[in-house]
């Protein structure tokens, strides 16, 4: 299994907002929906416009967008737009018609799931509660009040729509409508009232004639012309199909994780286990797949349904804030290029299915002139298979499906993260004695030879032996700071001193040969000394080895050969022209001492950006050939955390697309974990007074803590969190003993008190605490 989580990000440009109609009359036949005539595999993303504010909706749309999805799909949310019976509201976050205007900005296609009943754990299902009172009411049932009041809110949103020219047929983005949600669920509780409802709500919603689909989800005896669809997380497997030849295959809800209710944990669904089963779907011939939620976001005031949590899927590819998660989002990018890299194929070609073991099947597309594109699954959850498919042979992950656009290239797996060839990696040359030039017999100090140049020198030397092979013991003392043992071309140990005593020894087993063993050990400094506590004679201080045995033998003193740097230094791999002198692999050796190389986009929008390089061990990064500076994630404090994990790549160095980044890793990394982040930046304020509050409560967002405190005064400021400044009374102290209380928590609590700030600033004045701090 992979190590870490995955994820490379590039969190997308900005684009164009083109605003084209990609509308069109919508029909369908049992491959697709239609649209202008075109056949069409759609990936859709929920996205609740009350569930987030409308200056958020251009982000996730987008977001969405650069994630491969083509429609935005939401409910309408009944008892938000019609709280009292009559009495409409469409303002703020239930403006649903801005909502379908920024999908349609972005060129995205709508899907609206109208109910009017929809569940979502909204509270009351999205039915305005004073239904209740209406008298001889039956919700969802074959009732008359109910299908009038019904049938009044449907209409209102349908020719809202249509006033705004918001279906496809009229020019605009919406291209499918739901009418009623899961009804199969309750229908037999309303015995023979349940049928009639479901084929009046049919009829009902046809005849107003919107010129795009309608979809009843899960309900299968969908009467015609409204299309079935499936619900779950596994509808490649579960659902039984469309009921007529003539529908299309779709799954209007594909849960990304699950709601939470107060209680219970989280659901977490992996991205793997998402990209299997659309995998699934679409090799089966489906051909529409809504992940359910794209973005979740917050049930704010009283919307959430009984005991469900305020937060809604926090575990979708965009979470609560409506930032990037990782693997889910970009896996998922990563799985629709895969298949609409092929769509056209698989949208016309014919379609076969073979056996290729007892838990393996080819789900094969072929066209006219010779054209194929190939699922192959992996059903068997215990292990990796090795396939054989059209005389080829592939691996396949337990539980994964592979899919091969032409055939031949897998150029996904829904279980490893990382498309081929994403990542490319250079292995650093090992030098070996007789290629060095610079010679010594004695250890040369680090610094006077490497002059400054680079971290890094090679110290090599070689000897004979007349001995079988065995195992002997290495030991190497130096003056610091890293060093890194290779025998005979094979990594055998790392050794590190620490600020505090740049010093170490490192001992290890090594392998040597009879005949000739080389021995080459890259000594590092990690930035030149300043002061060690005293900063005197800084023109002694030394670095590098000191002392090497090997068994009982001393090569202290013995014939050394040089080599100052490192060839990708030399050759400066690490620029765009510099980049092309070497020969770059595709990733997969996890071998130590290898440059690592990719492109990627800079994220949206005017937050810092930062590299996430959790999943790396030690060395330099360049971003279009600039040094962003060394990391060190393996060295970790004495709570077991690295010291750094984020490294600032100041927008400056950024073009829009396609920057270079380059890592050169001493240890051994996995490179697509890294991520390109970006920083938002938290404030949190507080604000305690004698008549008011007895304390400040600080606390930051989930998984951040508070790194700084901007503002602090005890005393008489003036303003508040939005604005404020020290007052003609201010405790000296106030600053840092917020400090002391606060940083690196994520909540702390600050008495409004003369004991907590060391004596009171002024007797006898009303005083105010007021604190702003800084979440990251
Ligand atoms: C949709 O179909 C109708 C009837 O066939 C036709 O008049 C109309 O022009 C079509 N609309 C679009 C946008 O193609
Ligand atoms: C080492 O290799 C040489 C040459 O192949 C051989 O003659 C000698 O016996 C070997 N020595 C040992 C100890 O295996
Ligand atoms: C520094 O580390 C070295 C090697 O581990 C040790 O011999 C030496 O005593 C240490 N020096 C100090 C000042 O702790
Ligand atoms: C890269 O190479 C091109 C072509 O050889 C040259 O024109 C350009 O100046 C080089 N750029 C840098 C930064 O060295
Ligand atoms: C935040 O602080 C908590 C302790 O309050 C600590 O466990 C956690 O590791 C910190 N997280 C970060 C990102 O610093």
């Amino acid at each position: 299994m992979v190590r870490m989580l995955y994820w490379f990000t590039a969190i997308l440009l900005l684009w164009t907002a083109t605003g084209t109609v990609r509308g069109g009359n919508v029909t369908y036949d049992g491959r697709s929906l239609i649209i202008n005539g075109q056949h069409k595999i759609l990936f859709s993303g929920s996205i609740h416009y009350p569930r987030s504010t409308p200056d958020m909706w251009s982000s996730l749309i987008s977001k969405a967008k650069a994630g491969g999805i083509d429609v935005i799909q939401t409910y309408v949310f009944w008892n938000l737009h019609e709280p009292q019976q009559g009495q409409f509201y469409f303002n703020g976050r239930a403006d649903l018609v801005r909502f379908v205007k920024e999908i349609q900005a972005q060129g995205l296609y709508a899907c609206l799931r109208i109910g009017p009943f929809i569940e979502s754990e909204w509270t009351y299902g999205g039915l305005p509660f004073w239904l209740h009172d209406i008298p001889g009411m039956v919700y969802r049932s074959d009732n008359q009040p109910f299908k009038y009041h019904m049938k009044r809110f449907v209409s209102r949103i349908v020719n809202m729509m249509k006033s705004e020219k918001l279906y496809a047929s009229q020019g605009g983005p919406i291209i499918l409508s739901q009418v009623e949600n899961e009804y199969k669920n309750v229908e037999a509780a309303f015995h023979e009232k349940g049928p009639s409802y479901v084929r009046w709500a049919a009829l009902m919603a046809v005849n107003l004639q919107t010129g795009v689909p309608w979809v009843m989800c899960k309900q299968d005896d969908a009467p015609d012309p409204v299309i079935n669809s499936c619900n779950g997380m596994r509808c490649g497997e579960t659902f039984a199909g469309p009921n007529s030849p003539n529908k299309p295959s779709i799954w209007t809800e594909d849960w990304t994780s699950f709601y939470q209710v107060y209680g219970e944990e989280t659901y977490m669904r992996s991205a793997q286990d998402i990209a299997f089963h659309v995998a699934l779907f679409i090799a089966k011939t489906g051909s529409y797949v809504n992940y359910y939620m794209y973005h979740g976001g917050t049930n704010f005031g009283r919307t959430a349904s009984a005991f469900t949590i305020t937060s809604y899927y926090d575990q979708a590819p965009l979470d609560e804030y409506g930032l990037i998660r990782q693997p889910k989002w970009g896996h998922l990018k990563e799985l629709h290029a895969a298949i609409k890299s092929c769509s056209k194929l698989l949208l016309h070609g014919a379609h076969k299915t073979f056996s290729l073991g007892p838990l393996q099947q080819a789900y094969v597309f072929q066209g006219n002139s010779g054209q194929c594109a190939a699922f192959l699954v992996n059903n068997d959850g215990k292990q990796e298979v090795e396939v054989l498919f059209q005389s080829n042979s592939y691996k396949l992950p337990q539980k994964s499906i592979g899919i091969l656009p032409d055939c031949k290239t897998m150029t996904f797996n829904t279980a490893k993260f990382n498309s081929v060839g994403k990542w490319e990696e250079y292995n650093e040359p090992i030098p070996e004695f007789d290629k060095t030039s610079l010679r010594a017999n004695r250890l040369l100090e680090h610094m006077s030879t490497t002059k400054d140049t680079s971290d890094y020198l090679w110290y090599t030397f070689r000897f004979q032996q007349n001995l079988p092979n065995a195992q002997s013991v290495f030991n190497a003392q130096s003056h610091g700071h890293v060093l890194h043992a290779y025998v005979n071309g094979v990594h055998a140990g790392f050794g590190h001193g620490s600020h505090q005593n740049t010093s170490f020894s490192l001992q290890t087993t090594v392998r040597l040969k009879n005949g000739t063993n080389n021995v080459a050990l890259l000594s590092a400094t990690v930035g030149l000394p300043v002061s060690l506590f005293v900063g005197a004679y800084l023109e002694r201080r030394v670095a590098g080895l000191r002392r090497v045995r090997i068994q009982n033998k001393d090569f202290t003193t013995y014939t050394w050969g040089y080599q100052v740097g490192l060839l990708g230094e030399r050759l400066q791999i690490y620029t765009e022209n510099g980049s092309n002198k070497v020969k770059w692999n595709k990733l997969g050796t996890n071998r130590p001492l290898m440059w690592y190389k990719t492109l990627f986009d800079a994220p949206a929008g005017n937050d810092p950006v930062a590299l996430n390089l959790g999943s790396m061990g030690k060395g330099e990064a360049w971003v279009n050939g600039q040094s962003i500076g060394r990391y060190w994630v393996s060295f970790h404090t004495s709570q077991g955390s690295p010291s750094q994990t984020w490294y600032n790549i100041p927008r400056a160095f950024l073009k829009p697309t396609g920057n270079l980044l380059v890592l050169l890793e001493e240890e051994k990394g996995y490179p697509p974990g890294i991520t390109v982040d970006t920083v938002s930046v938290t404030k949190v304020c507080g604000y305690a007074s004698e008549s008011h509050l007895s304390a400040v409560q600080l606390s930051c967002p989930p998984k951040r803590n508070i790194s700084s405190i901007i503002f602090a005064s005890f005393g008489t400021p003036s303003g508040n969190c939005e604005s404020y400044a020290i007052g003609n009374c201010h405790s000296s102290s106030s600053k840092a003993n917020v400090e002391k209380a606060c940083i690196g928590k994520r909540s702390c609590s600050i008495p409004q008190s003369n004991h907590f700030f060391g004596g009171d600033p002024c007797p006898g004045i009303p005083k105010v605490l007021l604190v702003e701090a800084k979440c990251t």
